[in-house]
């Protein structure tokens, strides 16, 4: 490099500084005049250009910790440091401006607007976040989630720079999370019969995807958001291994109408989860007790009909021996 083209660099460099000093916008990357009026309404905030500087992640981050100090500082310690390091997408996905858009004027005068989540509808914070997080199965089926469609919003459970939780950033780890909204399950899992979720012997998550799931529509939204296991077999298999067979001879309840046309999931008031406190009553629902059923063992001898079907059918998820799921 010759002596002129150095000095032309100092120059430039001297240049770019000074610039610095003088107005940190043209550093962040400034707004759109007409972007930055004062009013901050969601759909105005999605229009936020993200127009890329030229400058590095770190200096745009810097003048933002000079006003935002702990902010910045705990943002040091979240997943998201790790955007600093991913160039790829350019500034616009890197720091704070990965979320809160250019942020060049607001730096330059606090009043006007960066993107503000306290304001923004649950659909724009959402769409931002998905900006990043769609792909992945986890997320496969966000457009779906019931969650979003009630307008249960990515910061409904997550908090960027408030979290409780250092594990996925929640505002409060689960179950309490989720019974901050469904009172209902609540009860539920404090029946005498339950998942030991409470307990934490496992989650709400192991079973639910609070994010969406694939799988069957009911109406408008998939079926309760219920996961399907990792063989994309119902979810009560990825635990109860031993319920999935293969079995010579199936019951064909489990395999058609699944786990639950007997059981409760969450939890009730009869042992083993069932749906009634009567296991005869369970079984009558699809098998009439009609008189050619157990015409010797039943009919013949009334004493029976104080057993429960299971204390003779007691391979009753199937059997490997027969089909009358008896051993
Ligand atoms: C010169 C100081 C200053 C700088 C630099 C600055 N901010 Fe701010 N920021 C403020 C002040 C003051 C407020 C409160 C404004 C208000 O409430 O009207 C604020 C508010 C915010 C808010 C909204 C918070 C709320 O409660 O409404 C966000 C988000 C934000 N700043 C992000 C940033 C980001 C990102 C940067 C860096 C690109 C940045 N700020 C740089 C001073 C600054
Ligand atoms: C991953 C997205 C994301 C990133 C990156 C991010 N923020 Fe935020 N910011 C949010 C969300 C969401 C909120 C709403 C409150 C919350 O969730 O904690 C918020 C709120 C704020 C507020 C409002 C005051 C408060 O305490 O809630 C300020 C100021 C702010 N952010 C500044 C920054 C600064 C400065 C950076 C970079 C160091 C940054 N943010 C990076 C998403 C982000
Ligand atoms: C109803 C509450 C809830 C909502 C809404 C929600 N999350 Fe989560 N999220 C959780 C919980 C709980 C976990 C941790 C348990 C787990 O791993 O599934 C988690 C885990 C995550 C993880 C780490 C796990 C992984 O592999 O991806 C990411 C990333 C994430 N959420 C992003 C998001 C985004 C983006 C949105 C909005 C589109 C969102 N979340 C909406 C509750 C929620
Ligand atoms: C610029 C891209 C980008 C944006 C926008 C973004 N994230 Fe992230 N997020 C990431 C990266 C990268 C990680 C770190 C992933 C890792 O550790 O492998 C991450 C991590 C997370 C995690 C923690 C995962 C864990 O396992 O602990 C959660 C939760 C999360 N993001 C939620 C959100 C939410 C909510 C928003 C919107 C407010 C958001 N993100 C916006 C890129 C982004
Ligand atoms: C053992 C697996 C499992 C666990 C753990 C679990 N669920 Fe469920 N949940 C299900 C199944 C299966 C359904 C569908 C039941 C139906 O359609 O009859 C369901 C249904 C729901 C519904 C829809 C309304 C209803 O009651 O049918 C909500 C809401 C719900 N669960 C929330 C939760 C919450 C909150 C937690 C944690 C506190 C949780 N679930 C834990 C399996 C589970
Ligand atoms: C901010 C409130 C809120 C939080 C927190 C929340 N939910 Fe929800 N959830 C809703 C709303 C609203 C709906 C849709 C209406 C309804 O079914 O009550 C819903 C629906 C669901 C459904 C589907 C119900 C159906 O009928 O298909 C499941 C499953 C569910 N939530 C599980 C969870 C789990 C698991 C958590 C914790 C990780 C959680 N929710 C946290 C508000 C919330
Ligand atoms: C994440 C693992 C996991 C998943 C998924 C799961 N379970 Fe369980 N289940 C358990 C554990 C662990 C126990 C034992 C609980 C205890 O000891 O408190 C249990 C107990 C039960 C019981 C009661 C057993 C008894 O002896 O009283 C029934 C019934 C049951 N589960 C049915 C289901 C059904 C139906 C599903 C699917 C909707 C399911 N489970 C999904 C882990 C799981
Ligand atoms: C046709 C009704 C029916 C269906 C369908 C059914 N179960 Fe059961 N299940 C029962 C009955 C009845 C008992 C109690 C048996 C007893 O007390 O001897 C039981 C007991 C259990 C137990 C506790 C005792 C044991 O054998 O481990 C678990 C766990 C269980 N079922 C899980 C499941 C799962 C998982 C599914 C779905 C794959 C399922 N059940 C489907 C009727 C059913
Ligand atoms: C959701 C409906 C449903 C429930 C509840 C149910 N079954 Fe079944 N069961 C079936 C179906 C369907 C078949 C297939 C044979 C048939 O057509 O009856 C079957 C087959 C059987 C068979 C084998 C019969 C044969 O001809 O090979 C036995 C034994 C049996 N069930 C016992 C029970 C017992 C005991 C209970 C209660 C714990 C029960 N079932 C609950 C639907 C159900
Ligand atoms: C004392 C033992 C015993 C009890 C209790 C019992 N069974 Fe059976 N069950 C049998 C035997 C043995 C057979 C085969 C012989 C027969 O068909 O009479 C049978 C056959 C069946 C069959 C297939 C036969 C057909 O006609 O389709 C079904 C279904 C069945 N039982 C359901 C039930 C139900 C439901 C209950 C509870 C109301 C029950 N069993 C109670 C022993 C019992």
């Amino acid at each position: 490099m010759n002596r002129s083209r150095g000095l032309y660099f100092l120059g430039i460099l001297l240049f770019f500084f000074l610039g610095l000093i003088a107005s940190p916008q043209a550093v962040l990357g400034g707004q759109d005049p007409q972007e930055s009026s004062s009013s901050a309404s969601g759909s105005e905030q999605q229009k936020a250009v993200e127009a890329p500087s030229d400058v590095s992640a770190t200096t745009e981050i810097q003048a933002c910790q000079s006003c935002h100090g702990d902010i910045t500082a705990s943002f040091e310690r979240t997943p998201h440091w790790k955007t600093m390091n991913d160039t790829r997408g350019g500034h616009a996905k890197q720091g704070c401006e990965a979320c809160h858009g250019p942020g060049g004027d607001h730096a330059d005068d606090p009043s006007k607007p960066v993107f503000d989540f306290k304001k923004a509808t649950s659909e724009d914070t959402t769409d931002r976040c998905l900006t990043c997080h769609a792909s992945g199965s986890e997320h496969l089926s966000a457009s779906n989630s019931f969650h979003r469609q009630n307008n249960v919003s990515c910061t409904s459970c997550h908090s960027m720079h408030h979290a409780t939780t250092r594990e996925h950033m929640l505002i409060k780890r689960e179950p309490g999370l989720c019974y901050s909204c469904h009172l209902q399950q609540k009860a539920q899992f404090n029946m005498p019969f339950r998942h030991r979720v409470n307990e934490g012997l496992i989650t709400c998550t192991d079973c639910h995807n609070q994010h969406g799931t694939s799988g069957a529509l009911e109406g408008d939204h998939l079926v309760r958001q219920v996961r399907a296991s990792s063989s994309g077999d119902v979810v009560c298999f990825k635990c109860h291994t031993d319920k999935q067979g293969p079995f010579v001879f199936e019951h064909e309840a489990v395999r058609i109408e699944g786990c639950g046309s007997c059981h409760i999931a969450h939890g009730g008031a009869n042992p083993r989860m069932l749906k009634y406190s009567n296991v005869d009553l369970l079984c009558l629902q699809c098998h009439t007790n009609s008189p050619g059923i157990h015409a010797t063992v039943m009919d013949a001898n009334q004493s029976h009909y104080e057993q429960a079907c299971v204390n003779c059918h007691v391979k009753i998820h199937g059997s490997n021996f027969n089909g009358l799921l008896d051993r």
